[in-house]
């Protein structure tokens, strides 16, 4: 999570002072297209659009792609319920797909998973975990299926020296409090495409018409109100500023807690898709019960108490339920699709076996690397413990 401070604090005044708060119009400010500008640069792609949250990126580069009812899009079964709600919310339909040990999603069940219908892929940077962005780059080439990047829990994270949300067709980060970048709610869409972008933009603007869309040639169409403020534009520059120094102290402290960590037998580092880069740190026990023991620690997270994460609690896609009947996105769709315990059962066990280990950035080091060696010394008691209560 991303501090806010005095920076942030400056630049809402600036805005306040300038008295020009919205990005289009007479009144216009220019901190929302410097952010743009900035971004695009900083994560490797042409065009990036920001926007109220990160649901609507998502929803903007299902728009952008083309996406639309009688579409099946793949996602992950475990991510934030946004993911599959903005599937829907365009009227395609969410197909799950396991997650593999990495806690990302699985390349082999999601190639399985694609039919006639399958229009594009969302694999899911959760929790600072990269994706297998190779493997599932070269399906989607093969198979030519549309990749959304959903990086909001990943904002600036690497895979292989390219940032994620760079590597898809479009890309979709969150700005919310929870994320690498911070102002409360926010969200953009990242995109080389320049087509994409443009319908992204269109979306995101019911007034969109009225200002113009360079010199791509797409017909326009009817919009919401997704945009973001000067606000947003200003304190983002703020944010922005302090990313990499905020990656560099998560990743250095990963390092040496995931070296400590890797003293101890009784879990298992979760496999990354990239180690020489990563972010974000699990660790995997042999059953529910010994993860939910260790979760019993400052810093330490069962992932299955985690529970809105989990896709058998996503209550309104669970009951397939459109805000309209007449707008259900699975009235749409050729197949029946199930979110049933038995639709993932592999990510249900690996969730209940996983926990996240904080890497503590805005903490010292040495006291990181203490608790890394608390950690260790607490899983030796907890799995002797649960074997001798079963023995
Ligand atoms: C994986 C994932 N996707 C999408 C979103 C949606 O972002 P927002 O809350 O900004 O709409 C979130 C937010 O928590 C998320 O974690």
């Amino acid at each position: 999570m991303a501090r806010l401070g005095f920076r942030e604090w400056i630049a809402v005044g600036q805005v306040i002072a300038s008295g020009r708060t919205v990005r289009y119009g007479e009144k216009k400010g220019p901190f929302t297209d410097r952010f743009e500008r900035r971004l695009a640069e900083k994560i490797g792609v042409k065009f990036a659009h920001t926007v109220n949250s990160g649901t609507s990126a998502l929803i903007c580069a299902l728009v952008g792609a083309g996406v639309g009812p009688g579409d099946e899009v793949l996602v992950p079964a475990y991510t934030w319920v946004a993911t599959a709600a903005a599937v829907a919310s365009v009227g395609a339909v969410p197909v799950l797909v396991e997650i593999n040990e990495t806690m990302t999603i699985d390349p082999d069940d999601l190639e399985s998973k694609i039919n006639e219908n399958t229009r594009a892929i969302i694999p899911v940077h959760m929790i600072n975990l990269v994706c297998d962005m190779d493997a599932i780059m070269e399906i989607a080439d093969r198979r030519n299926l549309i990749v959304i990047e959903d990086a909001c829990q990943a904002v600036g994270v690497t895979y292989k020296g390219r940032r994620v949300g760079s590597i898809g067709h479009v890309g979709a980060f969150s700005f919310n409090l929870y994320k690498n970048m911070n102002i409360g709610e926010g969200g953009a869409v990242l995109t080389n495409d320049e087509r994409i972008y443009a319908r992204a933009r269109m979306y995101h603007d019911v007034g969109s018409y009225t200002r113009g869309h360079g010199d791509v040639d797409e017909p326009v169409f009817i919009g919401q109100n997704f945009k973001a403020t000067e606000f947003d534009g200003a304190m983002l520059n703020a944010q922005l500023a302090k990313l990499d120094p905020l990656l560099n102290r998560m990743q250095k402290r990963r390092k040496k807690m995931a070296a400590i960590l890797a003293a101890s037998d009784n879990f298992d580092i979760s496999p990354h898709n990239d180690p020489e880069n990563a972010v974000g740190l699990t660790v995997r026990f042999s059953s529910q019960e010994q993860a939910a023991a260790f979760a019993d620690r400052r810093g330490v997270f069962h992932l299955y108490d985690r529970s809105r994460h989990i896709y058998t609690n996503w209550e309104p896609i669970v009951a397939r339920r459109a805000w309209h009947p007449a707008f259900d996105p699975w009235s749409h769709a050729k197949r029946d699709v199930a979110y049933t315990a038995q639709t993932c059962p592999k990510t249900l066990d690996l969730l209940s076996r996983v926990c996240q280990v904080s890497v503590g950035e805005q903490y010292p080091l040495p006291l990181m690397s203490y608790l890394a060696r608390t950690y260790v010394a607490a899983s030796k008691d907890i799995v002797g413990e649960t074997i001798s209560a079963h023995a």
